[in-house]
């Protein structure tokens, strides 16, 4: 049975997502949906806070092993994890390009350069396919910043945009046999690349040959005229501007019933092909041994005098100095985050190594960062306002964070309320600050008194810039002691059209005046210090960076510890380039990156030269963000960003004007 035998209402469904992760199917001719998920380092399944999936190195670490054969490795678990979790293609690889080192999406990305990404996702769509589970390739095309993500104009010559910036696409569709790609939300020639008929139709189709289906990126298409431009499937749902509107849209002649009928035959066709009876041969590997190779091989020696490898025979003491060392930064942040079962922190994965009593820890912070407390949080679930009765649901995660998108859990409407608890017993006495943010309404509770309360506050902070600021108190505790801590939030108070919902708690230790010191003096104590730095907030999705300079108190520690021990090694974990004036004063530099799961295990088998340090950067660090070629351009104006330095981004341009 072809799709012209579909009726046109069926064709029109077809053309249209049902909810936030499902496309819609045809009963009559037991033609199910199919699921669709997140993301490029690991496959997150319908729920943000569900069950956990593996995580691994982000896609800037996974290029950075240039080795063809691990990514495809990659690709082949994740595409066993979506089809585990339900889904039938995972929305990835992302392949815009490092245009600037500020790019809020580079960690997703693998590169500055065309060449090396198209071959990364290459590789990964070959693993993830052969798998019976479809790529959707993205984001088609420029999508290479943050700021005014959704409208702004990218203006970009033929030539740059076909050699740098179209090319990883070309090598997914002509290469990799991509089954899927993702319209990007900005425009490039002043339209909507939804709605592009030159890059959806001519390019993509016509000239590339693409035989699969063009979805919007979440809540990008503007009309129903996208699906004559090229577009075949609107997500998520229930539509706007696609599915049932598609009637209205043929009545009233924007698009014609030959459009909805192709469209359709071809969103029928990606749900036959990703049928379980189409799985190639073979099966995945164990997805922690997976995420160990590839956080191994992702990581970076970028100087070293002579101090690494380390010994790990040896009887020496190392200190190991840094919050982020506890607290590693292990994927960014947005749609590409995953709920992983476990982190291996630097400092863990040291003393897995080599012993925790050659291993002395020291945060060294001068002002503590708020953090969720971790260990047993509990979740229950309700109806919408109502906290009271027996929960329609109950959950324990590891940490008071939490993000929902639409149902928490079956049979838990998306307009729910929840309760999160948990216990506090602080390590140190003082005034410690407690907070709460949400999405929606939350309130915080602390021994059962109402401290907090969102009402009123702004929002912009945390996941996407959706949670509230957060509304702090503060408590005076004793070292020791234990404390009940409760927030209640009504995810019916979110406002906006998607519906997401989260609750944040976070507690900040008092300012210990002598934790540098403790730091410093470790550090010469100890035969040989790691300190591993980064910024306080991660690189993120909807968010381009300010600046490319590490927190000054991250420079400070990292000084410090050099004048007090020759033998620091700087261990820095973050994806995109940061400046390093201290280069020099260092005995070696480590890029960690974000490395997932196995972020420690990875850093200790490089640290003490189990494995080699083998990868390699895929974008050039300059020494100013003022070098960089897209500096005077980024990140546009007036709702523009040309694309003025061409061809020259990233080595072509470094390499051209003799900047180191
Ligand atoms: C992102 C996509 C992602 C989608 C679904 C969008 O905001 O740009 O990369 O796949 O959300 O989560």
């Amino acid at each position: 049975m072809t799709a012209a035998e579909l009726t046109f209402d069926e064709q029109a469904a077809l053309t249209a997502g049902v909810d936030l992760w499902h496309t819609a199917g045809v009963d009559r001719i037991g033609l199910a949906g199919i699921g669709v998920t997140d993301g490029p380092s690991g496959a997150r399944g319908a729920e943000f806070m569900g069950s956990a999936s593996t995580s691994l190195p982000c896609g800037t670490a996974l290029a950075s092993t240039w080795n063809r054969e691990l990514i495809g490795r990659v690709g082949r678990l994740l595409g066993d994890e979506a089809r585990a979790r339900g889904a039938c293609v995972l929305l990835a690889p992302t392949v815009n390009l490092h245009r600037h080192p500020l790019g809020g999406r580079n960690f997703e990305c693998y590169s500055e350069d065309p060449y090396l990404t198209a071959e990364i996702a290459v590789a990964y769509i070959d693993g993830v396919q052969s798998r019976g589970v479809g790529c959707a390739v993205k984001h088609f095309a420029c999508n290479d910043q943050e700021t005014d993500r959704m409208e702004i104009d990218v203006v970009v010559d033929e030539r740059t945009r076909r050699e740098l910036y179209l090319l990883p696409f070309e090598a997914a569709v002509r290469r990799a046999g991509v089954w899927a790609v993702m319209a990007a939300y900005n425009r490039v020639d002043g339209r909507y690349c939804s709605e592009h008929p030159g890059l959806l139709t001519d390019l993509l189709r016509s000239e590339w040959g693409f035989d699969g289906v063009v979805m919007s990126d979440w809540f990008g298409t503007h009309s129903a005229a996208a699906l004559g431009a090229g577009l075949d499937l609107e997500m998520p749902g229930p539509p706007m501007a696609l599915g049932h509107h598609l009637a209205a849209a043929v009545e009233v002649g924007d698009v014609t019933a030959d459009d909805v009928e192709q469209a359709a035959g071809r969103v029928r066709a990606l749900i036959e092909r990703t049928a379980p009876s189409r799985v190639r041969d073979g099966t995945s590997e164990p997805p922690d041994e997976v995420a160990r190779a590839a956080a191994t091989e992702a990581i970076v020696l970028l100087a070293n005098d002579g101090v690494l490898p380390l010994d790990a025979s040896a009887a020496a003491q190392i200190a190991v100095i840094g919050w982020r060392a506890e607290r590693p930064e292990f994927q960014g942040g947005g749609s590409a985050q995953v709920n992983p079962p476990y982190v291996i922190s630097p400092v863990q994965g040291i003393a897995d190594r080599v012993g925790e009593d050659r291993v002395t820890f020291r945060t060294g912070r001068v002002a503590p960062r708020p953090a969720p407390i971790s260990g047993a949080v509990r979740l229950d679930f309700f109806a919408a306002g109502d906290l009271s009765g027996t929960p329609l649901h109950r959950d324990t995660v590891r940490e008071t964070t939490a993000v929902w998108i639409g149902e928490p859990a079956p049979g838990v409407p998306s307009t729910f309320s929840a309760r999160m608890a948990t216990s506090l017993t602080p390590d140190v006495s003082g005034s410690w600050t407690i907070s709460v943010s949400g999405v929606g309404a939350a309130r915080l509770y602390f021994d059962g008194e109402l401290v907090g309360d969102t009402t009123g506050a702004s929002s912009g902070a945390g996941i996407l810039g959706l949670f509230t600021t957060p509304v702090e108190a503060e408590v005076a505790l004793v070292a020791g002691s234990t404390h009940q801590v409760t927030a209640e939030l009504d995810a019916a108070a979110a406002d906006g059209p998607i519906a997401i919902a989260g609750l944040t708690i976070e507690v900040r230790p008092p300012i210990r005046p002598d934790a540098v010191e403790h730091a410093v003096r470790a550090a010469a104590d100890a035969e040989v210090a790691v300190v591993v730095v980064g910024r306080d907030d991660p690189e993120t999705e909807g968010l381009d960076a300010a600046s490319m300079d590490l927190p000054p108190d991250q420079v400070e520690l990292i000084g410090l510890a050099a004048a007090a021990n020759p033998r620091t090694i700087v261990v820095v974990n973050a994806a995109a380039p940061v400046t390093m004036d201290w280069v020099d004063d260092v005995a070696a530099v480590v890029q960690l990156s974000y490395l997932g799961q196995e972020t420690g295990t990875a850093l200790a088998a490089v640290l003490f030269g189990d494995a080699d340090a083998s990868g390699r950067l895929t974008t050039t660090y300059p020494l100013r963000i003022e070098d960089a070629p897209a500096h005077p351009h980024f990140p546009g104006r007036d709702g523009t960003v040309e694309y003025a330095e061409g061809v020259f981004v990233g080595y072509r341009h470094y390499d051209t004007n003799g900047i180191e």
